[in-house]
């Protein structure tokens, strides 16, 4: 296990893309700060972490809540455990067509999904700074392509984009920015979609297939580390080839 500059903080981390990010940054030797809304999930996560040699420890948060960082930020910082790497990962989706979405649902997938960004370089920045950090967001291929009833979701997404872009300068040089953009991997996203919707998006992806948690957590832990050191502002595109035709390839 190679030893890093300081801990890395994932949200969303007690399922799919976000656990299967903390389990590559805990083989790579990373100090892992898992947290999630599902308080359960994400200690079950750390606490396999753990069984395995890796260094993590769970913390519940709600992203959407900025008390709730503020508070988790003074926790590390007491404990000397500022991050040196944030993996913004955490989402929320309401499907609905726009005139069919509350006031309540639009501002809640805005919170999660994109304010929750701006969030964390306010509680991190110091830390980002003082390592020479580094921050990688989630977006979706929703960013580049429109699905039906996701129109919060796209607009969060989207603006996951621009904000990367935009801290990637205000933080330069010392802390770069990128997102990745996944297409269709199988997390527990999937699991009300049956075997037709899935084999249609499996056909949608030149590789015919859809794609695995841990294949977005080895693209995040590579922008995330010295491999990707002239990388910042930028998006990375982990869809098996989904928003490079608007052909049927299967
Ligand atoms: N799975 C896909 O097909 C796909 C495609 C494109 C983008 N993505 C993106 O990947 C990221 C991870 O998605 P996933 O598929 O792993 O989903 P998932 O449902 O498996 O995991 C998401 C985790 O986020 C947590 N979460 C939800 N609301 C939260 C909140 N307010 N605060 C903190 N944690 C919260 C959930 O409890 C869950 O553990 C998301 O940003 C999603 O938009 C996924």
């Amino acid at each position: 296990r190679r030893m890093t500059a300081g801990p890395v903080f994932i949200t969303g981390a007690g399922s799919g893309i976000g656990a299967a990010t903390a389990a590559a940054f805990a083989a790579a030797g990373h100090d892992v700060i898992a947290t999630d809304i599902d308080g359960a999930a994400v200690a079950a996560v750390a606490a396999a972490l753990v069984a395995d040699g890796g260094r993590a420890t769970a913390h519940r948060l709600d992203v959407a809540d900025p008390e709730a960082w503020d508070a988790l930020a003074a926790e590390l910082r007491a404990a000397d455990r500022s991050p040196a790497i944030v993996v913004n990962n955490a989402y929320a989706l309401v499907d609905a067509p726009a005139h069919e979405q509350t006031e309540a649902d639009w501002n809640r997938q805005l919170s999660v999904t994109l304010s929750s960004v701006y969030r964390s370089v306010r509680a991190f920045h110091a830390s980002l700074e003082a390592a020479g950090g580094s921050v990688v967001n989630v977006g979706s291929v929703h960013a580049l392509v429109a699905w039906p009833d996701r129109p919060a979701y796209a607009a969060a997404k989207g603006g996951v984009v621009a904000l990367t872009r935009q801290l990637s300068i205000e933080y330069a040089p010392w802390v770069r920015v990128n997102c990745v953009l996944p297409g269709s991997i199988l997390t527990k996203v999937w699991d009300g979609v049956g075997d037709a919707g899935r084999s249609a998006a499996a056909r949608q992806a030149s590789l015919g297939r859809l794609g695995r948690p841990d294949e977005v957590a080895a693209v995040i832990l590579f922008l995330a580390g010295d491999g990707a050191s002239y990388i910042t502002g930028t998006t990375v595109v982990v869809d098996g080839g989904q928003t490079t035709s608007v052909i049927d390839v299967g």
